[in-house]
């Protein structure tokens, strides 16, 4: 990732393994999660309906939906629990000077394989 591709989403301070913080990317609302020590960045929206993934529960490296309880890879934003089906677009994230950030475009999703 360039530097002029790079948007800041929050602070490093603000993400914990338990509770991800919903953030924007050119106007788009996205999910930013850690795990481990690690960051990830999904699209914010449920693929499946009006669920916030920010708001949903992680359990490891997925996150169950609060609308159906549907369940996504934090990584690669597929699907791993009915009702989903179709990917999260997922975006690269970089954690530096206490601040993540993200690509200003996604790196896979919306269907396609991650
Ligand atoms: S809206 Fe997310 S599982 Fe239905």
């Amino acid at each position: 990732m360039s530097e002029q591709q790079l948007v800041p989403l929050c602070l490093i301070s603000d993400v914990t393994e338990d509770l991800p913080v919903k953030a924007e990317i050119k106007g788009e609302e996205v999910a930013v999660f850690q795990v481990g020590e690690h960051y990830y960045v999904t699209q914010n929206l449920c693929t499946h309906g009006p669920g916030e993934l920010a708001e949903g529960f992680v359990d490891g490296d997925e996150v169950e939906c609060p609308f159906h309880q549907g369940k996504f890879s934090i990584i690669t934003g597929k699907p791993t629990a009915a009702p989903c089906t179709v990917a999260l677009r997922t975006w690269d994230a970089l954690a530096r000077d206490g601040q993540v950030y993200a690509s200003t475009t996604p790196r896979s999703g919306g269907g396609e394989a991650a």
